[in-house]
């Protein structure tokens, strides 16, 4: 498997692959895989010649400097692993904060059109400028015909087709099912960092997604929206920070339903200082 660090040796190997007329496709990550990570470069393997997977924790999407600093980083664990799923045909990229920010590790603003200031952009100032940031600076760098993203982060995966249509970016974005654990947890790098108590109550976050969505079939969203609320009242090891039901496409919490548009529901979870997200389809 290839690996590379610096950016001037992926470009000059990105340009041989085109050169060679190859179909190329990106998996960003920041790396401490799981399975989850590896369906979207299953994915893409079985769409594209060659596979770039990028392993790069970003700081500026951090808005919390513990968070950025607890991240786990685990390379040697994350090349193994990527080895089980191919051995010729995916490399790696992980560079440096300086190679990538070349000194200025600050994030570009962006207008996404009001997506980045619902949930997540809310409650994590900065988050959408970083992210935005980072993903375009990879698609500059590794210019590929499709790359992959989790519905696991729903918001992240409308906001990147949303840089690429403002930017006029010649890349195809691939939307993946959220993989989750037998529990129904939904696969996050953060789960390691779980305390045991903690991760076996984890899994209520999903359980109650599912209901919540069993009563949006029959209750408005605000009506569901104070059943959560209460659910987590209860609970004595899991906080709830935000529960939403939004559009899926514009992100705005719904109003009254229609039975035109499509619907979600988005939730973010404090299990001790660890803060877990979700969503589910509601409709
Ligand atoms: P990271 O959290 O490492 O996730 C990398 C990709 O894997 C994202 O597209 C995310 O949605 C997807 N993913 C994570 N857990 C998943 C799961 N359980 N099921 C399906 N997909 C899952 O998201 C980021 O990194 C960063 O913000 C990044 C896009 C790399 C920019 O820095």
């Amino acid at each position: 498997m290839e690996f590379y660090s610096e950016k001037q040796q992926i470009v000059a190997i990105i340009d041989v692959l085109k050169a060679k007329q190859l179909t190329l496709g990106l998996v960003p990550t920041m790396g401490a895989l799981h399975e989850g990570h590896l369906q979207l470069v299953k994915k893409a393997l079985n769409n594209n010649d060659k596979v770039v997977v990028s392993i790069f924790v970003n700081p500026t999407q951090f808005d919390n400097k513990e968070d950025l600093k607890k991240y786990p980083r685990t390379l040697k664990r994350d090349m193994d692993l990527l080895r089980t799923v191919s051995k010729d045909n995916i490399i790696v990229y992980a560079p440096t904060v300086d190679d990538i920010y070349e000194g200025k590790t600050v994030s570009q603003s962006f207008d996404f059109d009001g997506l980045e200031f619902e949930m997540e952009g809310k409650f994590r100032e900065g988050h959408f400028n970083g992210v935005g940031t980072i993903v375009k600076r990879f698609f500059d760098i590794v210019k590929p015909d499709n790359a992959y993203f989790g519905e696991k982060d729903f918001q992240q995966l409308q906001i990147i087709k949303k840089l690429v249509e403002k930017f006029h970016i010649p890349v195809h974005v691939v939307g993946c099912e959220i993989h989750r654990e037998a529990s129904g947890l939904a696969m996050s790098s953060r789960n390691t960092r779980l305390k045991p108590a903690y991760k076996k109550a984890a899994p209520f976050i999903y359980k109650t997604l599912t209901a919540a969505k069993e009563r949006f079939g029959t209750n408005s969203a605000n009506t569901v929206l104070e059943w959560v609320e209460n659910q987590f009242a209860k609970h004595d090891l899991l906080e709830l920070e935000y529960f939403i039901v939004a559009d899926a496409e514009t992100l705005k919490p719904v109003k009254r339903k229609s039975n035109k548009k499509s619907y979600r529901a988005f939730i973010a979870v404090y299990a001790d200082d660890i803060r877990l997200i979700d969503n589910i389809a509601l409709n």
